[in-house]
């Protein structure tokens, strides 16, 4: 058959928390044409660790890559068309793999995973100056939540990690680095590089200067020669090397939070959104100046999208459990068979009658950082059911939500009119009206949900020597918008919050 023709297209790995994804745009229209997704398993080998196995992420990304490719060509689509690829990823898990035989050292140790708290109270008591030192260059508070801590734990706690630095044959990178140095071809000429939004996620990048800082690589004793380059969100950073796209250009690289921040198109300061995934991330541009929080936000790299374009830096409200105590749920308390079920058990009740779940599974995140704080459900009787408990923990989102909204407008001074959302978990619409009750401010979400992948695309096919996305809002005609307005009184809002705050008090100082 006679393969239809259309205008460049341009690919996008979004490699999560909890799922792999390729996604297939037109570049003229941002119009979605084809993905595949893949779960991604996770390991919780002692309490409050959290591991994945790298070759398992890659192996999800050959096998998103090669199921869409197919699913293209049964739409009549020539894959020839893609002419650039965007990678965006889960930030801060970190990896070590060696370079001479391109197999990982040791488990990828996830963003959430909590066993680096002796790591950072020991690092804490030892910090030079201030206590702003971390936080003046980097912008993040020193917690379990960065890679820096985790690379440590690595090397003082793995020998074959410490073995292969020793002998020169370590690298080290967030998953965009593995995934792209072993796209380009691993032990065969993979380029060993990262984006400064990755890198400002490590602790060790210094975001006004954007390079590695020496003086945090001492203080947390990180040798400098197994760090990526740092590159920036958009250029050819090699091309693939294998599979239905090879010779295809890798020439975007975000972390997945800056890459929704661009697949929604938040070019101007002031402008936020808040991505639903594993956890929830509230990312506001405040352009070219680096904006410190007073509330608990941390303070990050939004995006730099050319070598030769400026940086811009966002303030954002991380939320660490978000579509992950759905996955709890189902996983582990089995109410619910998948996520999707969810929706139905909490429109059984439509409340749920003074239940509070607070899921603070690996600590409290933004505006806390409270990392002894753990997971609570209260406000129990004889007449909670699973329904309850379910719509509590979509209540918990929302809330959570809420608590990082507050602190970015008291940050920003201007209150968010509405708040722009997207992300997995925006395809349910109690969450959403939910979420537009609990904020007193209407929801806005995008018909393609896909942003994080829309945006790793955008910048992949802005890319010098690929040229084929403008980056103008007319690229994104084929994307509609839909609003929820808050249906409750802001009174009985302000009630509802104020008894989740009470719950979020008791979870706190649970371990000491
Ligand atoms: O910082 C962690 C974040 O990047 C994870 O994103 O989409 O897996 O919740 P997600």
């Amino acid at each position: 058959a006679k393969k239809a023709v259309l205008g460049p297209l341009v690919g996008a790995v979004d490699q999560g928390t909890s799922s792999t994804r390729f996604l297939v745009f037109n570049s003229k229209t941002a119009e979605l044409l084809s993905h595949h997704q893949v779960e991604i398993k996770q390991e919780f080998p002692r309490e409050g660790w959290v591991e994945q196995d790298p070759k398992e992420i890659l192996q999800s990304v050959y096998e998103c890559i090669e199921k869409t490719c197919e699913k293209l060509g049964q739409l009549n689509i020539d894959i020839s068309n893609i002419k650039a690829i965007g990678v965006s990823n889960q930030r801060e898990t970190t990896v070590v793999w060696d370079k001479l035989t391109g197999e990982p050292l040791y488990n990828a140790v996830v963003w959430l995973d909590l066993r680096t708290q002796s790591t950072v109270e020991n690092l804490s008591k030892r910090i030079p100056g201030n206590n702003n030192f971390v936080k003046s260059k980097t912008g993040l508070p020193l917690s379990t939540y960065f890679s820096a801590v985790k690379l440590r734990w690595l090397l003082d706690n793995v020998r074959t990690v410490q073995k292969a630095v020793e002998e020169n044959r370590a690298l080290f990178g967030t998953i965009d680095s593995w995934l792209i140095w072993s796209l380009t071809g691993g032990i065969n000429g993979g380029v060993h590089c990262t984006d400064v939004t990755n890198a400002s996620r490590t602790m060790l990048f210094n975001i006004h200067s954007l390079e590695w800082d020496k003086e945090l690589c001492e203080f947390f004793g990180i040798p400098k020669e197994i760090l990526p380059n740092v590159r920036s969100s958009s250029e050819i950073y090699g091309l693939m090397k294998a599979g239905a796209l090879e010779g295809v250009p890798i020439s975007g690289c975000l972390g997945d939070q800056s890459a929704a921040l661009v697949g929604q198109m938040c070019f101007q300061d002031g402008q936020a959104k808040n991505t639903y995934g594993t956890g929830c991330f509230l990312l506001c541009n405040t352009g070219r100046k680096c904006v410190f929080s007073e509330h608990g936000l941390l303070t990050t790299v939004a995006y730099k999208l050319g070598r030769d374009k400026p940086v811009y830096y966002a303030l954002e409200g991380s939320v660490a459990i978000a579509g992950a105590v759905i996955r709890w749920l189902r996983d582990n308390l089995g109410i619910i068979k998948s996520s999707e079920e969810i929706e139905k058990l909490a429109k059984e009740v439509g409340t749920s009658y003074g239940c509070y779940f607070v899921p603070a599974f690996s600590g409290l995140y933004a505006p806390y950082w409270e990392p002894s704080a753990r997971g609570i459900i209260c406000g129990l009787t004889q007449f909670t059911n699973k329904c309850h408990i379910a719509f509590a923990a979509l209540e918990a989102v929302c809330f959570q939500t809420r608590e990082i909204l507050d602190a970015m407008n008291r940050d920003c001074g201007i209150p968010l009119s509405h708040l722009q959302v997207d992300g997995g978990m925006t395809s349910n619409k109690i969450l959403m009206q939910l979420q537009a009750d609990i904020l007193y401010i209407p929801v806005v979400k995008p018909s393609m949900p896909e942003t994080t992948a829309l945006g790793a695309a955008m910048a992949a096919g802005a890319a010098e020597g690929v040229g084929v996305w403008s980056l103008e809002p007319e690229d994104l005609s084929a994307v509609t918008m839909e609003r929820f307005e808050p249906q409750i009184n802001a009174e009985e809002s302000e009630i509802r919050y104020s008894t989740w705050k009470k719950a979020v008090m008791k979870s706190i100082g649970w371990v000491t």
